[in-house]
């Protein structure tokens, strides 16, 4: 199979997504968070060939897009808190576990499951292609499983080339990181996954939230997705503190691999290979990440970041792409 990429401003772009979305194809396009590939959520076919073209467990649940907060109620049973949660964040980086309506969706879209994550996504392309398309979509990360999500379009082609018809290019995706995902049929609710809308924010609106912990899974029904290996380049990675003492001690130590050292723009520190966060981490920190399969890297450094704010769904990203491993030092 042939894939195109579109340019989003191009002329007729949305009615022709839109036609090849109710045809049961797949069709990849940018959000605020990171580029989703959608299907129409109805559809189990469909949703059956996003399983396949992503090569994703069959038990990891969907997230399920609309175009107005008013359609939630065509799918899901939301309790009064995530009514708060919709009128405070929607359209936006957050997504809500709710009871779902039974036999409206399709049943892959939920992996079996009693509830389901819906959003309402904050960025133009993706609103215009749910309003051409008139339907909910049902939209993963448009990544190969396991792979740091895509924040551009050329990352969704280089994942997806030959195993997806469309791809439409909205440019590089604001946030960078994954919709925040919480569990609303829990009380108080419990954040699955970090991401934009950060706990904080959430408390301010609806009061007491949980955070999951990626080690106990016995208190909490964790995210499907939390327990796959995700967002990790092919060499090791491992994280160390920003701390010039230690990058160097780690670097003469290490003197006989090729280190990538992936820091933001504030660090100074030289390496074999140099990779920049920049100043926006969340933003460029997946392009960095598969910036470093295209270095001949037998070792990647990364610099962990305070935990405040979004820095707490960074900090969530990084450890799983580094298996949870820090680098020893002695300074
Ligand atoms: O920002 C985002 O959320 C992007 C864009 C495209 O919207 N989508 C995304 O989807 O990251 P995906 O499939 O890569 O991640 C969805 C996460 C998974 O960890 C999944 O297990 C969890 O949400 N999830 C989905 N439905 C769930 C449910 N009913 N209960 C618990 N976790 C759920
Ligand atoms: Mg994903």
């Amino acid at each position: 199979m042939d894939t195109r990429v579109v340019q989003a401003q191009q002329q007729g772009v949305y009615e022709q997504a839109a036609q090849m979305l109710r045809d049961g194809e797949l069709v990849a396009f940018p959000t605020e968070t990171v580029y989703g590939l959608g299907a129409v959520a109805t559809d189990e076919q469909a949703v059956a060939k996003i399983f396949e073209a992503k090569g994703r467990p069959s038990d990891n649940p969907l997230i399920v897009h609309i175009g107005t907060t008013e359609q939630v109620e065509q799918f899901a049973q939301p309790t009064a808190l995530a009514y708060r949660c919709m009128e405070a964040f929607w359209p936006g980086p957050l997504t809500l576990v709710m009871d779902v309506k039974e036999n409206v969706l399709a049943q892959n879209v939920t992996a079996g499951l009693t509830t389901v994550g819906m959003r309402m996504p904050d960025h133009p392309v993706a609103l215009a292609l749910l309003k051409a398309a008139q339907a909910p979509i049902a939209a993963p990360s448009a990544n190969r499983s396991g792979k740091p999500s895509p924040t551009r379009a050329q990352h969704v082609f280089d994942d997806l080339q030959n195993r997806i018809p469309l791809i439409i290019d909205g440019g590089r995706t604001g946030i960078g990181l994954e919709s925040t995902v919480v569990d609303m049929t829990q009380t108080p609710p419990v954040i699955l996954r970090p991401g934009g809308v950060t706990k904080e924010m959430l408390t301010r609106v609806i009061g007491e939230v949980k955070e999951a912990k990626l080690t106990d899974a016995k208190e909490v029904p964790r995210a499907p997705g939390m327990k796959y290996t995700h967002y990790a380049p092919e060499a090791p990675v491992y994280l160390i503190e920003e701390n010039p003492q230690k990058i160097a001690q780690a670097l003469a130590a290490l003197a006989d691999e090729r280190v990538a050292l992936v820091a933001p723009a504030s660090c100074k520190i030289e390496a074999p290979i140099r990779i920049s966060l920049g100043e926006d981490i969340a933003a460029n920190l997946y392009d960095a990440l598969r910036a470093c399969d295209e270095t001949d890297a037998t070792l990647i450094l990364v610099t962990a970041t305070s935990t405040g704010g979004v820095g707490s769904a960074i900090m969530n990203r990084l450890e799983k792409a580094a298996g949870g491993r820090w680098y020893q030092t002695t300074v």
